[in-house]
Order: C-alpha cells, then sequence, then structure tokens
C-alpha cells in the first residue's frame, strides 16, 4: 500500500495536474504546430494502455487529482476509451478532462464521455472553411463543427474552444469566434502562439498579443475580469450581456502564468517533462520497463524529478526562441 503524498518543487509550487499525451500523431498539421513533413515517433517507443494506467495509479497515489489527455491528437489513439475509463475509475482523481482538434468527434464524443472524462477543450482557429483548411493543412471544417455538436449533446460538464491567433491568417476573425461560442454556449480561450520547435513562417512576425486581442472584443461586449480558474493558465473575463460564458486568455508572452504553475506532462514516450519549454525530464519508460521495479521506485523518481522543474519558460517576442520540441509531442 502507498502512503498519501504530494509531489512539490524548489520554488513552493504543488504539482496536481498531469497532462498526458498518448500519441504524436495527429490528423492535422497545424502550421504553428508542426512542420509540412513531420516524422512521428515509432510505436514500439510508444507507451502501452497498460503502462499509462500504471502511472496513472503511481501519479494519483502522489496527490495528482486533474489529468489531462493531450496528443498529438488524443483520438487517433487506439485504446483511449480504455484508457480513459481505467483513469477515471482512480479513486483520488477529481478531473479528467481532454483536449482534441474535434474532427473525430462524432465518433468519440459520447464514448469519452461515457468513458468518464468530464471537459473537453476542442482547437478551433477559424470558421472559414478554406482558411480553416490552410491553418490546418488538410482539415476540414464541417467535421469539426459537426463534432462539436455531438459534444453538446454527449453529457460533458463543459466544453471549451481554445483558438490560436495570427496576424495576417485570421485576427480578423476574433468576433465571429465569440459569437460563434456564444452561440454554442461554450468558453472560449485565445492562446498567444509559442515559439515550440521549428514550423514554416515567422512566428515573430504573426504574433498577436492577447491584449490586442481583448481590446477587440471590448468593442463589441463589456468584458468583466474574473479571478475563476479552470486549473489551467487561463484567465478569464465574463461578459455582462452573456454571463455565463468565459472568455480565457493564455498569455505566455504578455501576462505569463509560470508562477502558478501546477502541471508536469508526460509524453507518448514516457518522458516526464517537468516544464513545456525546457528539456528538463526523467524517462520513465526505461524505469518502467525494467524488471522488478517496483511502484515505490517510481514513486521515488517521481518525487526527484521536481526538483528539476524550471522556475518559468523564456519565450521572446523579439526573438524566436525555438525548443527543437514540436507541440505534437506535448498536446500543449
Ligand atoms: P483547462 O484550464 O483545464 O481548461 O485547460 P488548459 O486551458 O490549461 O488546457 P489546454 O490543453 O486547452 O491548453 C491550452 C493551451 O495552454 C495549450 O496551447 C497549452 O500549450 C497551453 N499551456 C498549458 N499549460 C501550459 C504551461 O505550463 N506553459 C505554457 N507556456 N503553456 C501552457
Ligand atoms: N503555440 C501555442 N499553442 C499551440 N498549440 C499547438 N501548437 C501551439 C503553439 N506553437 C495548441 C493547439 C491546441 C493546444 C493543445 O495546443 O491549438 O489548442
Ligand atoms: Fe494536431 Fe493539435 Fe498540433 Fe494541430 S495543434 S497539428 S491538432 S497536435
Amino acid at each position: 500500500m502507498m502512503n498519501p503524498q504530494t509531489l512539490s518543487d524548489n520554488f513552493g509550487r504543488n504539482i496536481d495536474y498531469l497532462r498526458i499525451s498518448v500519441t504524436d500523431r495527429c490528423d492535422l498539421r497545424c502550421v504553428y504546430c508542426m512542420p509540412a513533413k513531420m516524422r512521428f515517433t515509432p510505436r514500439s517507443e510508444v507507451l502501452s494502455i497498460e503502462e499509462i494506467l500504471r502511472l496513472g495509479h503511481i501519479f494519483t497515489s502522489l496527490g495528482v487529482r486533474k489529468i489531462r489527455i493531450t496528443g498529438g491528437e488524443p483520438l487517433v489513439r487506439e485504446g483511449i476509451d480504455k484508457l480513459c475509463l481505467g483513469l477515471s475509475r482512480m479513486n483520488s482523481l477529481r478531473e479528467l478532462v481532454l483536449t482534441t482538434n474535434g474532427s473525430r468527434l462524432q465518433q468519440w464524443a459520447k464514448p469519452l464521455a461515457d468513458s468518464g472524462v468530464q471537459r473537453l477543450n476542442i482547437s478551433l482557429d477559424s470558421l472559414r472553411p478554406e482558411r480553416f483548411r490552410a491553418m490546418t493543412r488538410v482539415g476540414n471544417l464541417m467535421d469539426v463543427l459537426k463534432g462539436i455538436e455531438t459534444a453538446q449533446q454527449a453529457g460533458f460538464e463543459r466544453i471549451k474552444l481554445n483558438s490560436i491567433v495570427m496576424k495576417g491568417w485570421n485576427d480578423d476573425e476574433v468576433l465571429d469566434l465569440v459569437q460563434f461560442a456564444v452561440n454554442e454556449g461554450v468558453d472560449l480561450s485565445f492562446i498567444e502562439e509559442m515559439p515550440m520547435g521549428a514550423v514554416e513562417g515567422n512566428r515573430v512576425i504573426r504574433q498577436m498579443s492577447n491584449d490586442v486581442i481583448r481590446k477587440i472584443i471590448a468593442t463589441r461586449y463589456t468584458l468583466i475580469d474574473s479571478l475563476e480558474q479552470s486549473g489551467g493558465p487561463s484567465r478569464y473575463v465574463r461578459m455582462a450581456q452573456y454571463p455565463k460564458l468565459r472568455i480565457g486568455f493564455i498569455s505566455p508572452h504578455s501576462n505569463p502564468f509560470c508562477a502558478q504553475c501546477n502541471r508536469v506532462r508526460l509524453t507518448a514516450t514516457g518522458r516526464l517533462l517537468l516544464c513545456l519549454a525546457h528539456e528538463q525530464s526523467i524517462d520513465l519508460r526505461q524505469k518502467l520497463r525494467t524488471p522488478g521495479q517496483s511502484d515505490s521506485l517510481l514513486q521515488a523518481a517521481i518525487q526527484d524529478s521536481m526538483q528539476l522543474k524550471p522556475r518559468s519558460h523564456l519565450f521572446s517576442t523579439t526573438e524566436e526562441v525555438v525548443s527543437w520540441r514540436n507541440m505534437n509531442a506535448t498536446g500543449g
């Protein structure tokens, strides 16, 4: 029997949120996320569903209360429903949530809700089919819109859309995206693009500050600052006209949130990354696959790794600091 324990780092932050990337593969190729020609990890290097469940058990025994499933695109991973069901049954887990690009939700929304996923975050950057195709290189907007409809019927506690706005790409759609969220009755977060991995185009030139987006929204709605949290980096405002909905801002550049960081990330290959934007990590796959490695040894290794957690990211808006890891390795 393992003792109840918690995870804390050298900066006094308590870690109770684990993001698990279940695959680096994706059925889209978003221009801010990956280059047009992407090489994915061979399957033998990817953790099995059983290995992830074992780690889920160990992390929850260490005080993790929220798990977010990410990819790549998590719904291209075989056994995703089995994984969610197994995680959702872990007694001390309070929240099981998932981030998806929405393209397969028509098929998957109901099975996910039935497997215990409580909230969904769905990426949506454009409501114009041709532009959606250009931003995702291969995506079909109708699949995502129908997927959102299906998710609305499936019984999730809450749905949030995530939009990345890029100057010259979709910066004229801010109000349309807000209107869409209002019509659907869902939350919406705007994310500043982060310099993760090499991609085509210049991220500095297309960088759009959330301060500007907020001003655009304020031309139509009265915005009220809110102190509420969803356990992630979004800072929320409410619109006086639609007080039930939250508009979130994830602003690594204009309003950094690292001081409140409560999370670590597991990659599909079993690397435990202590920060999205740094390479400090430990190799949990190697430990999992060492015969006789007990849960307590894995627990101890995870606890020790917390001292590797950096204070903050080092993104800059003036020069491109590129982590060599593309976002599909961690799903954000
Ligand atoms: P909830 O608050 O649970 O709804 O989730 P979230 O908004 O944190 O999760 P989501 O997966 O939707 O992530 C949205 C964006 O926030 C992604 O682009 C992530 O990369 C970004 N993000 C989440 N955590 C961090 C972090 O620790 N550092 C940075 N720089 N970005 C983060
Ligand atoms: N910067 C910021 N967010 C990104 N995402 C993918 N690549 C980037 C990037 N370079 C976002 C997606 C999705 C979330 C999981 O990560 O839009 O909403
Ligand atoms: Fe796929 Fe998500 Fe990356 Fe887009 S952002 S390519 S949907 S992993």
